[in-house]
């Protein structure tokens, strides 16, 4: 069979297509005939309520979420999973606080083919993970256990860990969500230097704005089943927010920020408030050293932190 192909040259296509796109998951649509470009170099922050499908649409650029109408394409051919082209960190990293391995080999765990087993990686694969852990300024993490690291250390551990094989789109599915406002700066400024000197795409989800604002280039909002592509100032507005959000949205800028309220509660803040990353039916990855919303005043107290490992 032959498929019309466009060539496939990371020079000139796209890094992402979608074209007239509708997802669902079960009887629900999350995003409705959705069509938008995401190019090279370009660093978009994908922003929207709980559920507004931000982990789904990655899913689909993964081609774990088939389209129901419409074509993903990725840099000019339809999605495949397993793409070498695509680096995810997903959403749920939950267990790794508890984890003894090894920086290095914790890196070296996501290559190709080692991704079950103890890593006895092969020259390739080593000059590989040497590659990445200094790109991401981790060299100096690889001989320690994960179990002793920062939250924002083993972040840039799962980015190196991405950048594996030199993809040319990087799915970040929240990297801030379990950080302070230090470290989810560190992050933020880290993807971008990576994402510049390499001149790749990244799609980095978060619930607030202001910590990208100055990284990012444009802003993909979805709620509604619809999405929102463009600049901060083409996309942070009243009119656009309030279809995304189905009500009446106004849009602050004080000091350089900018605070999304509906009537006098800041949206993105009380989504944040509610985050949590048991959602996703994984139960096991609740309740045991999940590093996230702890700088938010939740205080959950894990008396067996150590006991009580469930990996998954
Ligand atoms: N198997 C499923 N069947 C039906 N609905 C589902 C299924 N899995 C997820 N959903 C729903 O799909 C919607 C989109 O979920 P998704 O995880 O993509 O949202 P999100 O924007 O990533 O949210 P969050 O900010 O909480 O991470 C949610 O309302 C979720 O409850
Ligand atoms: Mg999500």
């Amino acid at each position: 069979m032959n498929m019309p192909r466009r060539a496939a040259s990371p020079g000139n296509a796209p890094v992402l297509e979608l074209d007239r796109v509708t997802l669902e998951l079960g009887d629900r649509e999350i995003l409705r005939d959705t069509s938008f470009t995401i190019n090279q170099g370009e660093f978009i922050g994908v922003l929207g309520p709980n559920g507004a499908g931000k982990t789904t649409l990655m899913r689909s650029v993964l081609g774990l979420v088939p389209a129901a109408r419409g074509t993903v394409r990725v840099l000019g051919e339809p999605v495949v999973r397993g793409n070498p082209s695509i680096g995810y960190m997903p959403q749920t990293r939950s267990a790794l606080a508890g984890r003894r391995v090894r920086g290095r080999d914790f890196v070296a765990m996501a290559a190709d083919g080692h991704r079950w087993g103890l890593p006895h990686a092969d020259a390739k694969t080593c000059a590989d993970v040497d590659r990445v852990l200094e790109l991401v300024g981790g060299s100096a993490l690889a001989a320690r256990p994960l179990s002793e690291l920062s939250g924002g250390e083993r972040q840039r551990l799962l980015l190196a860990q991405c950048l594996l094989g030199n993809p040319r789109l990087l799915l970040l599915d929240e990297p801030l969500i379990s950080l302070d406002p230090h470290h989810q700066k560190a992050v933020v400024e880290l993807v971008k230097r990576v994402q510049q000197e390499l001149g790749i795409a990244v799609l980095f989800s978060a619930h607030e704005l202001n910590p990208l604002l100055h990284a990012l280039d444009r802003v993909l909002y979805l709620g509604n089943g619809v999405a929102a592509l463009g600049t901060v100032d083409e996309v942070i507005t009243k009119p656009v927010l309030s279809r995304l959000y189905g009500s009446t949205i106004e849009v602050m800028r004080v000091n350089g920020r900018i605070f999304v309220m509906s009537g006098d509660v800041e949206v993105e803040k009380h989504d944040h408030e509610h985050e949590d990353d048991h959602q996703h039916g994984e139960p096991h990855s609740h309740g045991h050293a999940h590093d996230h919303a702890h700088g938010h005043g939740h205080a959950h107290h894990h008396a067996s932190r150590d006991g009580h490992t469930h990996d998954v």
